[in-house]
């Protein structure tokens, strides 16, 4: 693996991350940079061939060029004209057909005037918010004219060197043009039609192919086979900065996050050369999707990865840039190992340590991750790290992160304040999370009843799911008064992270097996002896379910088997309460063990004597 040397072109986090990755496979990776930039510091093994300098400067890239057999990047504001030189001497690794810049030069080239890269999505009837250049020499005018078409708000952009939102300018009526063209002075502009988005999504994709789509292109399919996605993450930024990463993405239905991830892979498709892109898109209102930017390389709505999917971001880009190794990605490779992930960026504040504070605290949180980058002192919005909690449920991810969460606000809540200190900081906090306390566990299991007559039924049940801890909510939803209602619910189960349901009915007892029929949950029936035949009719209502909707049926009135077969299937994802369900087996044996000894040492007389004595 070692002979092989990449060049990255770019030292911060995302080289810092990429070296980790790679330093596990034994490859060096020479970094171009600062010097004691965030990747070279943990990086020993390549110091003989990292280059001090600029990723836009053509010496210094050629220099890189010249200690790496690969070339890649961690940012895509770099020197492209030196990189066409550099392909033009010498195109391919030695002894391959495989280019030796990956992604292509082009590409980045593409990608680097964002009003360029959204011009060649639309070649490709990718779609993306509205957008139309402004010319400089006219300025204030222009826009206004731009606005006609686009309409208010609109968000003015920087075509190069944006990021971080700093390239970005909200004008929400003809009153803010002369601000926004003041904002962005010195750059080149486009503007950008409002996207009234419900939330940001992105999807990290790895391409795998040395080609490029062509506009043309017949072969409908070449972008399965030359891309693979990892799941769609919920991104929340503030201030135009990415604040949290929601791994997957919440209360998005799994075919609207496949959607967004095939939308990604075509647009990945169309760009020549290998590597891992990030690909940021608008949920809008209506349910459309739309791509708001890629990025060529590793990207912060990808830092889960590391934690969460069997191979991450930045072992990919390590990967899939070496002509040995890039087919050795295969399908599986971009899956989550675990039900759920959230990230948290720590931000600069206030004093050069005060993003610290959040380090502090997230150390006291069984199993959140913290990666420092190795920035140095901290200045006010400069992303210093990250933390990363996964768990076996968003709910249980998100309260793990909530304190976290209220002490970043804190600090960026003092972030402009001069008086500001750790203590100011830290009571900000906890005045926070007692505004706005950790939210209960979101129920695994869902009783429901189609009666409120069949309550008494269940309370065994509910009393035995609360003895083990297990959240769960409650509520009727009768098959025949409510079905629309019944319907809903059972749809919904899924996507709010229930496990298991627990359908009590009587009579014509169609709750559960209607229920079954909208929910890939498993429904556990209980029937509820009514006020004819014995429950016979509940019974049989409930089991004789017509292959293929399987209802799981517990006998008459019995709802305290219902909760701990509910606690069972919880039990198979969650190890605590698979634990409980272990000792109260045990309890039972014991239980029965001791009856047993007692029957036997005083013989049954005996022991009828002292059973009807305590009863
Ligand atoms: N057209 C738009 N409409 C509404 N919000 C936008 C629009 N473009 C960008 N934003 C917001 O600003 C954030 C940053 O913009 P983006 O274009 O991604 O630039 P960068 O990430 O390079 O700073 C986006 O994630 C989104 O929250
Ligand atoms: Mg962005």
């Amino acid at each position: 693996m070692e002979d092989l040397v990449i060049g990255v072109l770019g030292g911060g986090q995302l080289g810092r991350m990429l070296v980790e990755a790679a330093s596990r496979l034994n490859i060096q990776v020479a970094v171009l940079d600062a010097e004691g930039a965030p990747a070279k510091q943990i990086n020993l093994v390549a110091s003989d061939k990292h280059i001090t300098g600029s990723f836009a400067k053509a010496a210094d890239v050629e220099a890189l060029a010249a200690n790496s057999d690969v070339l890649t990047y961690e940012i895509e504001h770099v020197d492209t004209e030196i990189l066409e030189k550099l392909s033009a001497q010498q195109q391919y690794v030695k002894g391959t057909k495989w280019n030796r810049i990956q992604p292509s030069w082009q590409t980045v080239r593409t990608i680097q005037d964002k009003f360029t890269q959204k011009q060649h999505l639309a070649r490709f009837s990718i779609a993306t918010a509205r957008s139309i250049a402004v010319d400089a020499s006219r300025g204030a005018e222009a826009v206004k004219e731009i606005a006609e078409q686009l309409h208010y708000p609109l968000m003015l952009k920087s075509r190069t060197q944006a990021y971080d939102g700093r390239g970005n300018f909200p004008i929400k009526s003809a009153g803010d043009i002369e601000a926004g063209i003041e904002a962005l002075a010195g750059r080149p502009l486009y503007a950008e039609q409002w996207a009234n988005f419900t939330i940001e999504l992105a999807v990290m994709v790895i391409k795998t192919a040395q080609e490029a789509a062509k506009p043309d292109g017949a072969d409908d399919e070449w972008w399965k086979s030359s891309t693979l996605a990892y799941p769609a993450v919920e991104t929340v930024h503030e201030d135009s900065i990415c604040k949290l990463v929601y791994a997957p993405a919440r209360q998005v239905p799994r075919a609207k996050r496949e959607e967004a991830q095939d939308l990604a892979r075509r647009a990945v498709a169309t760009f020549a050369g290998t590597g891992v892109f990030g690909v940021e898109m608008f949920l809008l209102a209506d349910g459309t999707l739309v791509v708001n930017e890629i990025a060529p390389r590793p990207h912060n709505s990808g830092h889960y990865t590391i934690e969460a999917c069997q191979m991450s971001q930045y072992e990919a880009q390590v990967r899939v840039v070496r002509p040995d190794l890039a087919s050795t990605i295969v399908n599986g490779s971009t899956e989550m190992v675990v039900p759920a992930a959230l990230m948290l960026n720590i931000l600069g504040g206030a004093q050069a340590d005060s993003h610290l504070l959040v380090v502090k605290a997230a150390l006291s949180v069984p199993g959140a991750k913290v990666h420092l980058y190795g920035k140095g002192p901290g200045r006010p919005g400069r992303k210093m790290g990250h933390i990363t909690i996964v768990g076996s449920s968003m709910s249980e991810v998100e309260r793990k992160m909530h304190p976290l969460i209220q002490l970043v606000d804190a600090v960026r809540a003092e972030r402009s304040k001069p008086t500001a200190t750790a203590e100011t900081t830290l009571a900000a906090a906890a005045a926070l999370q007692l505004k706005n306390p950790t939210p209960p566990p979101a129920p695994v299991v869902a009783v429901v009843m189609g009666s409120d007559t069949d309550l008494a039924t269940l309370k065994p049940g509910l009393q035995f799911l609360e003895e083990m801890e297990i959240p769960f909510l409650v509520t009727i939803t009768s098959a025949h008064r409510t079905p629309q209602l019944m319907l809903d619910f059972g749809k919904a189960a899924a996507g709010r992270g229930i496990k298991a349901i627990i359908a009590a009915a009587g009579g014509a007892a169609h709750l559960p097996g209607m229920m079954a029929a909208v929910t890939s949950v498993p429904v556990i029936g209980c029937p509820v002896k009514a006020s004819s035949l014995d429950g016979l009719d509940s019974l049989l209502s409930i089991v004789q379910m017509p292959r293929g909707i399987p209802v799981a049926t517990v006998s008459i009135g019995n709802s305290t088997n219902a909760a701990l077969l509910a606690a069972r299937i919880v039990g198979t994802s969650e190890a605590r309460v698979q634990a409980w369900v272990e000792r109260h087996l045990q309890r039972m044996a014991e239980e029965n063990l001791a009856k047993a000894a007692r029957l036997e040492a005083g013989g049954w007389r005996d022991y009828q004597r002292v059973e009807s004595w305590n009863k």
